[in-house]
């Protein structure tokens, strides 16, 4: 019964439970059957066949919504130079944020706008999300600490007011955006009609799988402008390539310009113009009935996901950007990691990994002694240290380590 959970939330939302980890999937099921107060599987499945409603919860549940003001700030200043470039007089510039999430991502856009000069008339961001707990927080607009992150925080002081429970972004910023309830694989009505100049596209194909991505990415170029400007997550520049994107060479913006054909054949239909729903996919042959009404924009309230989680979505990514080749990025995702959670030995290991592709041996050397100064019985750490001591000719180091891997290995039966 848990398969077909997962089945029905990847056909619906795209999300992939191997990539993000069954325990997200069953955080997510354990507070619906709670709140529900069901204690079967079954019978919650049951409710999900019949309830458009209790998908919408499950999916409100299930989604990271992860974000903060001026998330990888390259990026809004690759907008900026995009629509300084596109500007035309009488044609404001188009911009969506898909996904969205509580709002952080849109508003960061409209203030960078705004500080590059261009006035309320001169761009129109629209903004899309599955989830509507993250859309009623996006549209309440109040923000505690956790959405201002990092050193740079002077736009605070310029575009917020206090308001209970947080800040508010001042109306000026908050007029510039309009929201929308949609699936990126179900788009049925954006609040503007396509093409956009910007979309952002950020840190949401992480959590497909590359089939899902394909489809994704085909949705996102039937959205955006010849020449128009794609933004994603630093784990997801590889994707665009496949698909007609070239790079903008903007480092640390993963801005990327739509440029040609896609190169990937998806039998998967663009997105639909019919009236708007939340969207959900075709039920497969044989499946139950699924719920097909647009789920409302409900007050539900969502805790945060917990800690360890987020750090096990963000370790899967450096993981397979480092397992894709793409070392250098992978470098770099594991320093954002480090500054966001902390040392830990799985991140330093990584980070070993990645240098150790990159052929950068001390500092892969000084990664690996730095998992094994956290946690002294981290076997891959030990194994990979003792292959470079012995490269690098230390034999009696390397020895040392695997005689502690072999004395590890013989307690732990492996
Ligand atoms: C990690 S947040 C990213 C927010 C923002 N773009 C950023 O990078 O900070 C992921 C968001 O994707 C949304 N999401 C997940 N699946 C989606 C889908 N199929 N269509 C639209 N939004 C989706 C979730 O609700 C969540 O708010």
């Amino acid at each position: 019964m848990f398969g077909a959970v997962e089945k029905l939330l990847k056909e619906t939302i795209g999300l992939d439970t191997g990539t993000v980890g069954a325990s997200v999937v069953r955080h997510a099921l354990r507070e619906r059957m709670v709140a529900c107060r069901i204690g079967e599987l079954e019978a919650y499945w049951e409710l999900l066949a019949c309830s458009p409603s209790e998908l919408q919860e499950l999916i409100n549940a299930v989604v990271v919504p992860e974000t903060w003001f001026f998330r990888d700030r390259e990026a809004f200043a690759a907008m900026t130079r995009h629509s300084t470039a596109r500007k035309r007089p009488g044609h404001p510039i188009m911009l969506l944020s898909l996904p969205c999430s509580t709002g952080e991502e849109p508003y960061s856009m409209a203030m960078a706008m705004f500080d590059a000069g261009f006035g309320a008339q001169d761009f129109k961001i629209d903004a899309v999300d599955v989830s509507t707990a993250n859309l009623a927080a996006a549209e309440r607009a109040v923000y505690g600490r956790n959405s201002f992150r990092g050193g740079f925080l002077e736009f605070r002081e310029r575009y917020f007011h206090a308001a209970e429970g947080g800040l508010r972004p001042d109306l000026s910023i908050v007029n510039q955006v309009q929201f929308r309830l949609g699936n990126l694989f179900d788009l049925v009505a954006l609040p503007s009609p396509a093409p956009y100049d910007i979309i952002f596209c950020r840190n949401l194909l992480i959590y497909f799988n590359r089939p899902l991505q394909d489809r994704a990415l085909v949705c996102l170029k039937s959205l955006l402008a010849p020449g128009g400007l794609l933004l994603v997550g630093p784990a997801e520049s590889g994707l665009p390539f496949l698909h007609g994107f070239v790079s903008a060479r903007l480092p640390m913006a993963f801005a990327f310009i739509n440029e040609g054909p896609s190169q990937i054949a998806t039998p998967i239909a663009p997105p639909k113009a019919r009236p708007p729903v939340a969207g959900l996919v075709q039920a497969s042959p044989g499946a139950k009935a699924r719920p097909t009404t647009r789920p409302v924009i409900g007050k539900v309230e969502r805790g945060p996901i917990p800690l360890p989680e987020r750090t096990a979505t963000s370790l899967a990514a450096v993981e397979r950007t480092a397992n894709a080749g793409r070392v250098a990025e992978a470098k770099e995702l594991a320093l954002s990691h480090l500054t966001e959670f902390g040392p830990s030995p799985e991140i330093f290991y990584l980070l070993g990994l990645a240098h150790d592709a990159a052929d950068a041996r001390s500092e892969a050397i000084q990664s690996y002694r730095k998992a094994l100064y956290l946690e002294p019985r981290h076997q891959e750490a030990l194994a990979h240290l003792a292959l470079l001591l012995r490269k690098q000719g230390d034999i009696a180091g390397a020895e040392a380590l695997t005689g502690r891997l072999g004395r590890i290995e013989k307690r732990s039966g492996t």
